[in-house]
């Protein structure tokens, strides 16, 4: 799916998280979209904070299915030097939780000599800034305070030999993963314009025939469910989407549906699993590496094209 975005901070919130790296971390948190996890997991953050241990937090899980949910930490919690919880902003105190998996992942760290160096990270409207002001409640953020900390950092002290570094959200610049696309724009991790909603609204529908097709036809009153485009127009049919004359004003269909998603009205869902998400991880990397083939095959062929005519010149001559 083509999405047009300028991912704003990006090249800057790099640097803020290798600076961080250089100036010593501990422990990398990455808050996922529990009805996304795999589709939100940023594929450039292992390779910039060098494999520092991983807190994966499924946050939102108020909105994601529970099985599914649990299919994830199970997931996650079979990897090296990596813990997940489930998290939503109905928790009131999900600090412990946090700092219990933290401390887990980085036992040596965490007194008034050797703190425990901690950073968040995550797409944007994840809920990040939601679960840092549960977190930190009133007290004071403090912004770059370090010599070489870029000012888009802010500190904040959890207790006592536990610092939390926040950077600002982060998408990154190009979405290999088709199906990673469409649900990152479904979440709404993706500004409205900068894809097409009816495209977005119709892989939404195919994934919700496939996998929890009763709530689609409950909630908006379907006894059947026809093909992807039959399936949005009814929808636009019963949220009055209709202009003069009777046509479905499709796009309204499709904003119609992915309020109800985002807003968790079709119930508790969960757009992937882990091993349909491994799945299309191989398809991109084999439609990588296909890609970087034929290109390389492409430069030779120009360049045995360019060395003949040059043959043939040097003949004429
Ligand atoms: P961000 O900093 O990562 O960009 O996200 P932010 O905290 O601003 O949260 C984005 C939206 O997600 C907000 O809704 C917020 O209320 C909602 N949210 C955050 N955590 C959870 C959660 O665990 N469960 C659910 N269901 N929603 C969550 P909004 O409509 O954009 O703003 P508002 O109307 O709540 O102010």
């Amino acid at each position: 799916m083509p999405i047009n975005w300028f991912p704003g901070h990006m090249n800057s919130t790099r640097q803020a998280i290798k600076d961080r790296v250089k100036a010593g971390l501990d422990v990398v948190i990455e808050l996922l979209d529990a009805r996304l996890p795999g589709s939100s997991s940023n594929p450039l953050l292992a390779a910039l904070t060098t494999g520092r241990p991983s807190l994966k937090v499924l946050n939102k899980q108020d909105l994601a299915d529970p099985a599914q949910t649990e299919a994830w930490l199970a997931h996650y919690n079979a990897q090296p030097h990596t813990r997940a919880i489930p998290l939503d902003a109905g928790d009131k105190a999900p600090s412990r939780a946090l700092i219990k998996a933290c401390r887990e992942l980085a036992p040596l760290r965490g007194d008034m000599h050797k703190p425990l160096r901690v950073m968040i990270c995550g797409i944007p409207n994840v809920g990040k800034s939601t679960l840092i002001n549960t977190l930190v409640g009133k007290r004071a953020a403090k912004t770059g305070d370090e010599p070489g900390i870029t000012k888009l950092e802010q500190k904040f002290v959890l207790e006592n030999g536990f610092y939390l570094f926040d950077t600002p959200g982060m998408l990154w610049p190009r979405i290999a993963i088709a199906e990673s696309g469409y649900h990152l724009a479904a979440s709404g991790a993706i500004g409205r314009n900068a894809f097409d909603e009816e495209e977005v609204a119709l892989e939404l529908i195919a994934t919700l025939k496939r996998r929890y097709a009763p709530r689609l036809q409950e909630r908006y009153g379907l006894t059947e469910l026809g093909a992807d485009d039959a399936v949005l127009e009814a929808i636009g049919v019963k949220r009055g989407a209709k202009i003069r004359g009777g046509a479905v004003q499709m796009h309204k269909a499709a904003e119609a549906l992915l309020m109800d998603f985002r807003g968790g009205h079709l119930g508790r869902i969960t757009l992937e699993t882990p091993e349909e998400m491994a799945a299309w991880r191989q398809t991109a990397a084999d439609a990588e590496a296909l890609k970087a083939e034929q290109a390389q095959a492409a430069r030779l062929a120009d360049k045995e094209r360019r060395s003949g005519r040059r043959q043939a010149a040097s003949g004429d001559a």
